[in-house]
């Protein structure tokens, strides 16, 4: 379960994500450029549009917009992730502006932002409709929204080929549900047009994009970046270090397959999702 108020994920993303997150952050926009890439697209950003960029973490797409002659604020609930989002725009002699906000409760200008925008960060509220009918009050009436979200971990080959390794050597994982807070609960196209209606937005659409995703150079350096990052390093948390090193075979043996080549990529799946005002 989630606190009503976002509590818990204010404090993951200040404590051991947002750690986790600042440390990779080089080699995970490089993973996310495909996605990166397709949401931009669909975003369609005009030269002098104010875009509010929700959950922007360390500011990838903030600076990318940025350079596009947008005018850009960056939202996000993570101190240490904003501090590099800034240290990066400086260092890019980018323009973008970055506040410590809570999206789903933060009393943004209303009606003066064209875009919405996210790439993987409007997943996490504990109150979705209420976070984006408060989103939307920011947005222009001829608004519009677009981020990109993941699908179901199953369909998500980087998720799926290390969980389905590691699994029966960790401790049991808490069961989550489908719609608990975290980085699959968007999963379910039907529940992601109920929070956007709810939240007041019209014509919805989710569009399917499947791409590949660089997850190291070699096989060695992808079993050392999935056991850190993502997934794996939450089942691993409370991993004794015989589990650990049980686990670190049997995915090195499940990556092998797909380290014929360098870059070793394995799928990815996510929706991209937009809306109008
Ligand atoms: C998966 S990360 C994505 C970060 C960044 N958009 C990227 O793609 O590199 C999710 C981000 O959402 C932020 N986040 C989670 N809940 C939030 C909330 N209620 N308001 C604002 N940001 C939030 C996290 O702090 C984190 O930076």
């Amino acid at each position: 379960m989630s606190s009503p108020n976002n509590a818990d994920q204010i404090a993951y993303w200040n404590g051991d994500a947002g750690a986790r997150w600042v440390a990779q952050q080089a080699r995970l926009d490089a993973m996310l450029s495909p996605i990166s890439d397709a949401a931009l697209k669909a975003a369609n950003v005009q030269h002098g549009e104010h875009i509010l960029d929700i959950g922007c973490g360390c500011g990838d797409t903030s600076i990318k917009f940025g350079k596009l002659g947008a005018r850009v604020t960056g939202a996000d609930i993570s101190a240490p992730m904003l501090g590099v989002a800034k240290r990066r725009t400086n260092e890019a002699n980018a323009t973008a502006t970055f506040i410590e906000a809570d999206a789903a409760t933060h009393k943004f200008d209303s009606n003066s932002f064209d875009l919405l925008f996210s790439r993987f960060g409007v997943m996490f509220f504990a109150d979705p409709d209420a976070a984006f009918a408060n989103m939307r009050k920011a947005l222009k009436p001829t608004g519009r929204a677009a981020f990109v979200c993941w699908r179901d971990w199953r369909e998500n080959e980087w998720v799926r080929v290390p969980i389905m390794a590691v699994r029966p050597h960790v401790p049991p994982q808490p069961q989550m549900g489908p719609e608990d807070p975290g980085p699959f609960a968007f999963a379910d196209p039907a529940r992601v047009r109920r929070i956007l209606a709810n939240g007041g937005f019209d014509a919805i659409t989710l569009n399917p994009f499947d791409t590949k995703v660089e997850i190291g150079n070699t096989l060695d350096d992808a079993v050392t970046y999935l056991m850190e990052f993502g997934p794996i390093s939450r089942a691993l948390t409370d991993a004794s270090p015989s589990q650990r090193e049980q686990a670190t075979n049997a995915l090195r043996d499940a990556l092998a397959p797909h380290a014929k080549a360098a870059p070793i990529t394995l799928g990815a799946a996510v929706w991209i999702v937009t809306a109008k005002a």
